[in-house]
């Protein structure tokens, strides 16, 4: 059982990709274990926290999730302020938005720490005959970007805690 006062490490976390990928999604099914079907558009910035064990060392993430919408955006330094880690979400049926990850990337380099660690995730794997992205060609972006890489899908789980788990382990 994780305990509030057990906490070791709080590390604070955003999610960014364009919208409709699935970001609210992840952060939804990581924290509570929940999938919505026909999800609004996040408005401003919605937040997640969730503890895991890594070491044995109590690792809390601070998931802030914010607006795909350039219109819902409501991105000030402050959004960026403090984050460790970076989860940059795609949807494996969308070039589009594979193409914007590019920046995304850029809008980490102006506004976030330099160290900050990136995951980034190609989420609706569960879509797979829809797919417009291959991951043959993300891993090759992954890498000569030197950025972490999984497909995921929030509506089955596949690879959601793993993707968050990788991330704050890289962190840690
Ligand atoms: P914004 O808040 O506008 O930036 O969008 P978002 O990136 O938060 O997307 P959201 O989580 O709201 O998901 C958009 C739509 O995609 C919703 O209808 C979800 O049900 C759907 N969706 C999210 N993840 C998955 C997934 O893994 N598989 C499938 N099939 N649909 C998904
Ligand atoms: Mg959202």
């Amino acid at each position: 059982m994780v305990q509030e006062e057990d906490n070791d490490y709080l590390f604070k976390i955003v999610i960014i990709g364009d919208s409709a990928v699935g970001k609210s999604n992840l952060l939804n099914r990581f924290t509570r274990n929940e999938f919505t079907e026909k999800t609004k558009a996040t408005i401003g910035v919605d937040f997640g926290t969730k503890s895991i064990e890594i070491e044995n060392k109590v690792i809390t993430a601070q998931c802030w999730d914010t607006a795909g919408q350039e219109r819902f955006r409501a991105v000030t330094s402050g959004y960026y302020r403090g984050a460790v880690g970076a989860m940059i979400v795609y949807d494996i049926t969308s070039k589009v938005s594979f193409k914007n990850v590019t920046r995304w990337l850029n809008e980490l380099r102006e506004m976030a720490d330099p160290d900050i660690l990136i995951m980034m995730v190609g989420n609706k794997s569960d879509l797979d005959s829809a797919r417009e992205v291959s991951t043959q060609e993300a891993q090759s972006f992954a890498q000569s970007h030197k950025i972490s890489f999984l497909e995921t899908s929030a509506l089955n789980s596949s690879n959601v805690n793993l993707a968050f788990e990788r991330l704050l382990t890289d962190i840690y």
